[in-house]
């Protein structure tokens, strides 16, 4: 049985993901206080919202949607394609987030805007992006080099959260996001390498998942994304098919398919991302409904949020799938940085061409 304690991490992750998740918090207080000082002031304010991303560098529009759900008055639309819906007009702001700034999907949409007259802001490490943006005089904000575009989550989050601030459509929220970067901080103690399988809840987890096919279920409300990025970091990381779902919806198709191939169900590993703060009914759906997984053979578990404010809990449940994904890439014995096979199909399609 691999061990996942004395990790050789220079053998096992010569890349260093794991240096990257445990500095999320240094991260996303670097990046709030960068977003802070982004000199921008959009006049007139835009009657929506949309952002153009794909991968690593969408799921913090997300991620941020569910975070202001309950609070946010305004139109916001992740768009993870080249063109834009008819929606996306000259009163409208499209917000470009690419890390690499290379993304053809993300330039195409950019392009797009720019033929309609949208008024636009860039945010990327470099590349095509950031030379559109000088081009065309378009604001935009640099997050640093060096990062596999999925591990760059805080500034990609929290950069956005300074866009929509200088939107007047949230305040700052120093102190939520003060707590979350220690959250983050003392998650990396709890589930980091260096905490022992046997009191190492990520450990424990990932070991529970490898050689299964992970299913991550949670809330349609403020949590899907989470999933999202579960699944996604599953993916990348650990280089492993997975899928997700989201309640009350599930209950509605998906239990049904809790039959069929039953070999394959019985090689499932459910895990259940919960919060304290999902509508009551849809709690007892999950208690109701995890049995069905449970009696096709399938693993059933549970992760809680931990933290007081949204943004904590929220953060407490993305980190927490960070660090599974990493145990799993080393029981699986495979490097979690290399995404050989999203490189492979973006240099296949720039050999035939530009969008
Ligand atoms: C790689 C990753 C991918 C990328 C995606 C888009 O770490 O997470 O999902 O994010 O291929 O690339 P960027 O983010 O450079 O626009």
């Amino acid at each position: 049985m691999t061990s996942l304690d004395s990790l050789d991490l220079d053998r096992l992750d010569p890349a260093g993901m794991h240096r990257r998740i445990a500095g999320l918090a240094a991260d996303a207080r670097r990046a709030h206080e960068a977003a802070a000082a982004l000199d921008w002031a959009p006049r007139p304010r835009p009657l929506a919202l949309a952002v153009a991303g794909m991968g690593g560098s969408a799921i913090a529009a997300d991620l941020l949607r569910g975070y202001l759900e309950d609070q946010l008055e305004f139109p916001v639309g992740v768009v993870r394609d080249y063109d834009l819906p008819a929606w996306v007009g000259a009163d409208c702001l499209l917000v470009a987030s690419s890390y690499s700034g290379n993304t053809e999907e993300t330039v195409a949409a950019y392009l797009e805007a720019r033929r309609r007259g949208v008024p636009r802001v860039v945010l990327c490490s470099g590349g095509r992006l950031a030379a559109l943006a000088a081009e065309d005089g378009v604001p935009r904000a640099a997050y640093p080099p060096g990062y596999p575009p999925r591990a760059a989550l805080a500034w990609s989050f929290f950069t956005l959260l300074g866009v929509f601030v200088k939107l007047g459509l949230t305040g700052g929220r120093e102190r939520e996001v003060a707590g979350a970067a220690g959250l983050l901080e003392r998650a990396a103690e709890e589930m980091g390498p260096v905490a022992a399988e046997a009191v190492n809840p990520a450990k424990q987890l990932a070991r529970a998942l490898h050689g299964r096919l992970p299913v991550v279920y949670s809330a349609a409300r403020r949590i899907e994304p989470v999933a999202l990025r579960w699944r996604q970091q599953i993916n990348e990381n650990a280089k492993t098919l997975a899928h997700h779902a989201a309640f009350p919806e599930h209950n509605h198709n998906e239990v049904v398919g809790w039959e069929q191939p039953a070999e394959l169900l019985a090689r499932a590993a459910v895990v259940v991302l919960r919060d304290s703060g999902d509508h009551s009914r849809v709690q007892r759906r999950f208690e109701l409904a995890a049995p069905f997984a449970g009696a096709a053979g399938a693993g059933v578990h549970v992760v809680e949020s931990r933290g007081g404010s949204l943004l904590e809990r929220l953060c407490s449940l993305v980190v927490t799938g960070d660090w599974v994904s990493l145990y799993l890439s080393f029981l699986n014995g495979v490097d979690p940085t290399p995404v050989t096979k999203i490189d492979l199909l973006k240099n296949r399609l720039e050999q035939t061409g530009a969008a």
